[in-house]
């Protein structure tokens, strides 16, 4: 790990607990010469022969190897700076960092969507939101035209319950981001973020609530793959506990739902009681912290230990991106 210790560094960040979350603050980034690193992040992807220089560049999980990575850092020492910050919170077990301004705001779309992918290398490598396409930076954003048989959160305005991303995957994804483009001027699609990881601790020593850890991590849950994310099988599940060992939390009520239907053909009544009970818990506000993203923010999130949430939202031209960190 890089020594950070520099007093121009530490002015940088400040460090606080809020609802036993660990949360890392960069204020501004604005000081970071995005032009630079936009130009060398397209001077490497023409060199990895995945664009040329034209405003059509696709960020593909394929073009974002560890060697991409490294030289992209190389070239440009500030993201190695962000890169020994994330480090530290990583290993001082960070939940949330909060960008609050990226400095991003006056470029084009493809040139948000390079700062955003620049910077979450710094954190590791992204895995692809979309399979057909291998593109890793997901817009967020009502979709009404798409005629899909199954809206995602991150497709639609409703409410997006609890959940942790990638929670059907067998490995979920360690970490995601988000940034905003355009908050909802409504005031809506606010998020919400609570500690699962500690409060399964605290839950465990109480002995009113201790049956909620029991059942979580003794009955397993069974999730179903949405079908866009599966490689072989149509009707895809994997079974995991909500509270595991390798992943302290993963959770996502619909794929829940699904899954048990779909292989079992009935829910499993007991690991639902003990579900509704935790998500009471989650959501009371001494358990969960609300943030609202404002334009140019970006917020990191542990996705192994932090549940979230998102309000539902009537302004359709609120808009952020995602990007999965493996
Ligand atoms: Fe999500």
């Amino acid at each position: 790990m890089l020594n950070i210790s520099n007093d121009k560094y530490q002015k940088l960040l400040s460090i606080h607990q809020e609802k036993r979350l660990n949360i890392v603050n960069l204020d501004d980034l604005s000081f970071i010469e995005w032009e630079a690193i936009i130009s060398s992040f397209r001077k490497l992807a023409t060199e990895y022969n995945y664009a040329n220089c034209s405003q059509q560049l696709i960020i593909t999980e394929q073009l974002l190897t560890e060697q991409f990575r490294q030289e992209l850092l190389n070239e440009n020492p500030v993201l190695r700076l962000i890169e020994a910050i994330f480090c530290q919170a990583t290993h001082s077990k960070y939940h949330l960092m909060h960008i609050k301004k990226m400095g991003l705001k006056q470029f084009s779309y493809t040139d948000q969507c390079i700062g955003f992918a620049a910077i979450s290398l710094a954190l590791g490598l992204p895995l692809a939101a979309d399979k057909s396409t291998g593109q890793v930076v997901w817009d967020i954003m009502d979709r009404k035209e798409k005629k899909a048989s199954y809206q995602t959160f991150s497709e639609g305005k409703g409410e997006a319950d609890y959940h942790t991303d990638t929670a059907f995957y067998e490995k979920p994804v360690r970490n995601f981001a988000l940034h905003c483009i355009k908050p909802a001027e409504c005031g809506g699609g606010v998020n919400r973020f609570c500690n699962a990881a500690a409060l399964r601790q605290k839950l465990i020593r109480d002995p009113e609530h201790a049956w909620i850890v029991k059942t979580l991590t003794g009955i397993p849950a069974t999730f179903r793959v949405p079908s866009s994310f599966t490689h072989h099988k149509e009707n895809e599940c994997i079974d995991a506990f909500i509270f595991g060992d390798d992943v302290p939390v993963r959770f996502r009520l619909d794929s829940i739902h699904k899954g048990h239907e779909l292989k079992y053909g009935r829910q499993n009544n007991e690991l639902l009681k003990a579900i509704d009970a935790l998500m009471h818990i989650v959501d009371n506000p001494d358990n969960m912290l609300k943030m609202r993203l404002e334009e140019d923010a970006a917020v990191f999130i542990n996705n192994y230990e932090v549940l979230h949430y998102r309000d539902d939202f009537m302004d359709p031209s609120r808009h952020l991106m995602r990007i999965w960190i493996k």
